[in-house]
């Protein structure tokens, strides 16, 4: 793993966007592994202006997110759906077609995890993952105690979890108790990984990323066996390395 610190949140975003966009560059047909929560929300804010000033084009490429809420509408503020349509999707040329993200409101859920394991893998594999990491080591929605070998799949979201992303909800019922996410297996096979970490309330989870045991345990430590994983964290995140 390749640790790269910045100084605030900014640096930290503006370094993954140069990442990705040199990702956009190189490729002919590149496949986008994308997150939610607030962290990579100056990523996206970067990748818009770099398309507004015709650095990169997204008209070829395509898009997987980690995850989405079940029982939410595409059109619920607080689905993920919503949210990448809001910071990212709106705002640039990328084709309708392209974008993925699996569909929380699917008749029969095992069915919808299925197929979007398959449109990732006839999308020919993401090449570089955006992450995110959750105080208890979740990356996507995969909780503690999730198998390594797990592919797309329904989670029973931990109260922890819930809790966190209560504020962006107007009461923690509202919360969703389910979610569909990419499995560790799924996430594993991207050829690239970029996680990006900020703020001195992740600076645990990070270190325990970093120097703990690999367990099933701590979802995120797997990334230590990962071929090509880059961490962009800023200082505060990373205070306790
Ligand atoms: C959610 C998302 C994760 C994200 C995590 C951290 O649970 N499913 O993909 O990494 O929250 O979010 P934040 O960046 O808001 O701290």
């Amino acid at each position: 793993m390749k640790i790269i610190q910045t100084e605030n949140y900014q640096s930290m975003s503006k370094l993954a966007s140069q990442h990705v966009i040199n990702t956009i560059k190189q490729l002919n047909k590149p496949v986008l592994g994308l997150a939610t929560g607030s962290t990579p929300e100056g990523l996206y804010q970067h990748l818009i202006k770099a398309y507004r000033m015709h650095q990169i084009s997204f008209a070829n490429v395509s898009t997987f997110n980690l995850d989405e809420y079940v029982g939410l509408h595409k059109e619920d503020k607080n689905s993920y759906h919503y949210y990448m349509q809001k910071f990212l999707f709106n705002h640039v040329d990328i084709p309708y077609k392209n974008i993925h993200l699996p569909n929380g409101i699917a008749k029969d859920l095992s069915v919808e995890c299925t197929s979007y394991e398959d449109r990732i893998q006839q999308a020919g594999g993401i090449h570089i993952q955006v992450l995110g990491i959750g105080r208890n080591g979740h990356i996507g929605f995969n909780e503690p105690g999730t198998s390594f070998e797990s592919q797309t799949h329904v989670v029973d979201l931990d109260e922890s979890t819930r809790n966190a992303n209560a504020r962006f909800f107007d009461s923690i019922d509202e919360v969703p108790n389910q979610a569909i996410t990419m499995g560790i297996q799924s996430i594993m096979r991207a050829k690239e990984i970029l996680l990006l970490v900020s703020g001195s309330e992740k600076a645990e989870a990070l270190e325990k990323l970093v120097n703990g045991n690999v367990s099933e345990e701590f979802p995120a430590s797997i990334l230590q066996t990962h071929q090509n994983v880059k961490i962009i964290a800023d200082k505060a995140a990373l205070q306790d390395i």
